[in-house]
């Protein structure tokens, strides 16, 4: 049977849809995304229906035939999508009334497109999770590795971009690591908070046929149906919670974007990106630009305005089902997007990068990175108050800062004049190296600290 133009779902109207409103209210562009979810949801429902008795077995098979030739077509490329019939599960079942006729009307039974919206976006986005959890993998692992290359390796830690203390590279790095990690277990939770079934909660009021919706769970791997069909088909806090998720894991992804381009950049000189991820210039040959870190920046930026999109679609929103919903699978796939090709460029950057050890050496003793060692030394051998030793070494850096000369440059009648009890064993802990060494304390940045937390890291990454 071949289809009418305009002819789905118009038959209360007197007129084919306006162009216009064709265009404003066809989400096919931005859902066709979820094809196979959609299949997967429609012959979980068509075997429940006769596994109730609601269809025949014979229907079953024929609506189910039907399903599997479309998923082929599509994926494919010889399905034609149509505008005019609004999104993909009206393209699918006006397909699939081609392909087996009337049969296809019985489908739709105990069903609407508000709990199929749901259901199909639940399994796209447990599948989009799980990809996100495996490239996370991939990035931690990276990361794990080029914290243990640099374990050894002495930077400036900094505060307010001012350096503070010196700090073991790979501690560094595996501040990272932690973040990472934290993003894996939000989007676990996320993964975990949406796996309830929406399918059968039907328009919002549930339905009078006499449907298994712990059989749909069952067979799509959803831990339970859902609780409430109002809430059901109105509830987009998974979403929320994925787009929130994405936003805080491009958010970190960002910020170790901006430190590339930083350290990258000839002022500060602490790193190389690898050239194959870099560009250049259409008129300064001489120009490698960080546009991939850049670029990565600037996601985590369109990632929260998507999240916000969501929150402010959402805000009043009366119960249940609105239209206004129909925009949420655009945020969701524009995130996925660019979720996953940042958290991809992110490791494939720190994969290759070199990093300029004698730079990092260098920076990490300037500025007076070791008054804190010194102060310490007064309260552990002198016993000041550590308010004290703050003043007295403030005093001496002053000094320090007046002659042009470093800390342990200091000679110890110099040092001296500030506390005459001051003794030679000072210039152990003025030492860079000692000083990162001496900071055992859990999470701190000795190596030894440092490799210990790597290899808990090592064993929860396996
Ligand atoms: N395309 C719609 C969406 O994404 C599906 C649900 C349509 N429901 C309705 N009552 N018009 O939200």
């Amino acid at each position: 049977m071949s289809r009418k133009k305009n002819s789905i779902l118009r038959k209360r109207f007197n007129h084919k849809n306006n162009d216009i409103f064709t265009e404003i209210n066809s989400s096919i562009d931005f859902d066709k995304f979820m094809f196979d979810e959609d299949i997967e949801g429609s012959i979980a429902h068509a075997e429940m229906l006769a596994k109730q008795k609601i269809i025949k077995v014979s229907e079953k098979n024929k609506i189910l035939k039907g399903l599997k030739q479309i998923r082929l077509e599509i994926s494919k490329n010889k399905f034609i999508f149509r505008p005019e019939l609004d999104d993909i599960h009206m393209n699918i079942e006006s397909r699939l009334q081609e392909i087996i006729g009337e049969t296809a009307g019985k489908l739709h039974t105990a069903r609407s497109r508000n709990d199929q919206v749901v259901t199909d976006l639940k399994l796209w986005l447990r599948k989009d999770i799980d990809l996100i959890l495996s490239e996370l993998k991939d990035l931690k692992k990276n990361t794990i590795k080029i914290a243990e290359k640099n374990i050894d390796v002495l930077m400036p830690g900094f505060t307010h971009l001012q350096t503070a203390q010196p700090i073991s590279t790979g501690h560094y790095y595996m501040s990272y690591y932690e973040m990472f990690s934290r993003d894996t277990e939000r989007f676990i939770e996320t993964k975990k908070r949406l796996n309830k079934n929406p399918l059968g909660s039907c328009a919002m009021a549930g339905t009078s046929f006499q449907i298994d919706r712990f059989a749909t769970s069952k067979k799509l791997s959803f831990d339970e149906p859902t609780r409430n069909s109002i809430d059901s088909v109105s509830d987009r806090d998974f979403v929320i919670d994925y787009l929130y998720a994405s936003s805080v894991c491009a958010m970190h992804l960002s910020r170790i974007a901006e430190e590339i381009v930083l350290w990258s950049s000839d002022l500060i000189n602490f790193c190389q990106i690898k050239d194959d991820m870099m560009s250049s210039s259409s008129i300064m040959p001489q120009k490698k630009n960080p546009d991939a870190a850049e670029l990565v920046r600037a996601k985590a930026a369109l990632i929260n305005s998507d999240l916000s999109s969501l929150l402010n679609i959402m805000k009043a929103l009366p119960l249940s089902y609105s239209k206004d919903l129909q925009e949420d699978k655009k945020l969701a796939v524009n995130t996925s997007k660019n979720l996953h090709i940042s958290i991809k460029v992110i490791t494939e950057i720190i994969k290759s990068i070199k990093l300029n050890k004698q730079t990092l050496l260098k920076a990490a003793t300037r500025s007076y990175s070791n008054a804190t060692e010194l102060a310490d030394w007064l309260v552990k051998n002198l016993q000041y108050s550590f308010r004290k030793a703050h003043e007295t070494t403030a005093d001496i850096v002053n000094f320090a800062e007046s002659v042009q000369k470093k800390l342990e440059d200091l000679t110890l009648s110099e040092l001296k004049v500030f506390d005459p009890n001051i003794t030679n064993n000072i210039y152990d802990h003025l030492n860079i190296k000692n000083a990162v060494l001496s900071k055992t304390s859990y999470g701190g940045t000795s190596p030894t600290e440092v490799l210990k937390m790597i290899n808990k890291a090592k064993k929860r990454e396996k």
